[in-house]
């Protein structure tokens, strides 16, 4: 809230009446998003929350000719335990909004509290040793490491953090069973189904224990039957382990499974509310035993029709939106 009255007292000092108008509309943005969440009311929630972005504008190619500004001005609270979901069109400018929550890109303007500390300013070095602690990543084409096997790509960002070779493995094989690839260690990504892939990255976001894991459309590559079951993992880590998330999708089903939705709007976020299906967790855990087991044996029968690296999977593997998929500076 002190950043709040710090922003309008900056842009007040304006007379312009677009500015004025813009700063009622995010007034009336930030109340409606405050009250929609469960039960706190608007200035009366004394929680800090783990991020607060305050009024974050990206502009791309600055200066030149194709200069375009993707992100107008978000204003937004993420709260440890919450699960949220951020739809809109493609184009709306979600994975911008992504790269920023996750610290992968400095806001043109705008600044990023973590924790109440503030890391607008923060150098790469800085912002990456807080991502590796925060922070774990989650995206639409998997990003593992070709040509290592699952437990190496579940133990590599553990690496980074400095632990101990027999501590990363013994973790990694611990992540891989609780997202059930146990048997599957030893594979490389070329050997693995898109799903069975995917559950290996959300096995690596958790590598270093984040309290938050971002998502960029991660059943985006994958059949609904397989995106259950990924699903299933989020709530699965959601609510047995406690993490904040925050998912990205495309899809309005899945969606609704989330506390809060919040829909993007050409770079402005128009909306929040909560998902219709938000409070039926417990027909998950039933569904998620069925979609897992159909999934099993979905994907038997695959690896018995279809060799490792066929033309199919290799697809599937080189399936690309851009600007989703870059791993830069992740570590
Ligand atoms: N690095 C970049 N440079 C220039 N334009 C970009 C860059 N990243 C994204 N954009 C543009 O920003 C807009 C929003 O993109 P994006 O955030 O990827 O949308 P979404 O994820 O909702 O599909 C698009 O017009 C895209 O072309
Ligand atoms: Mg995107």
């Amino acid at each position: 809230m002190r950043l709040w009255i710090k922003h309008r007292k900056t842009t007040g000092q304006s007379s312009s009446a677009e500015t004025e108008a813009d700063e009622v509309l995010e007034l009336l943005e930030e109340d409606a998003a405050a009250e929609s969440r469960d039960g706190r009311k608007s200035g009366a929630d004394s929680r800090e929350p783990v991020i607060h972005l305050e009024h974050i504008v990206k502009r791309f190619n600055i200066g030149t000719e194709n200069e375009l500004e993707v992100l107008h001005g978000i204003t937004m609270d993420i709260y440890d335990g919450d699960f949220i979901c951020i739809v809109g069109e493609s184009g709306s400018g979600k994975s911008t909004l992504m790269n920023q929550i996750g610290l992968l890109d400095h806001p043109t303007e705008g600044s990023y509290l973590m924790r109440g500390e503030d890391v607008s300013e923060a150098s790469e070095d800085a912002l990456a040793e807080i991502r590796n602690r925060e922070i774990g990543f989650v995206f639409q084409t998997y990003n593992l490491i070709a040509r290592t096997t699952a437990l190496e790509n579940v133990a590599m960002p553990m690496l980074y953090a400095g632990v101990p070779v027999e501590e990363r493995m013994e973790r990694a094989a611990q992540l891989l069973e609780m997202v059930g690839m146990a048997d599957r260690m030893d594979h490389t990504p070329a050997e693995l189904s898109g799903g069975q892939q995917q559950r290996v990255a959300i096995a690596r976001a958790m590598a270093n224990d984040p309290s938050i894991i971002l998502a960029d459309e991660p059943t985006g590559a994958l059949d609904s039957q397989t995106s259950r079951t990924v699903m299933n993992l989020f709530h699965q880590l959601h609510e047995e382990q406690k993490r904040t998330i925050v998912m990205i999708t495309h899809s309005t089903t899945l969606a609704e499974e989330a506390e809060r939705v919040l829909t993007l709007v050409d770079g402005r976020i128009v909306g929040e509310r909560r998902g219709s299906k938000a409070d039926r967790e417990h027909e998950f855990t039933l569904e998620s035993k069925a979609a897992e087991k159909a999934e099993q044996e979905k994907e038997a029968q695959d690896h018995q029709i279809r060799p490792a690296d066929s033309p199919k999977q290799r697809k599937t593997a080189d399936q690309t939106d851009g600007v989703d998929d870059s791993e830069d500076g992740i570590r």
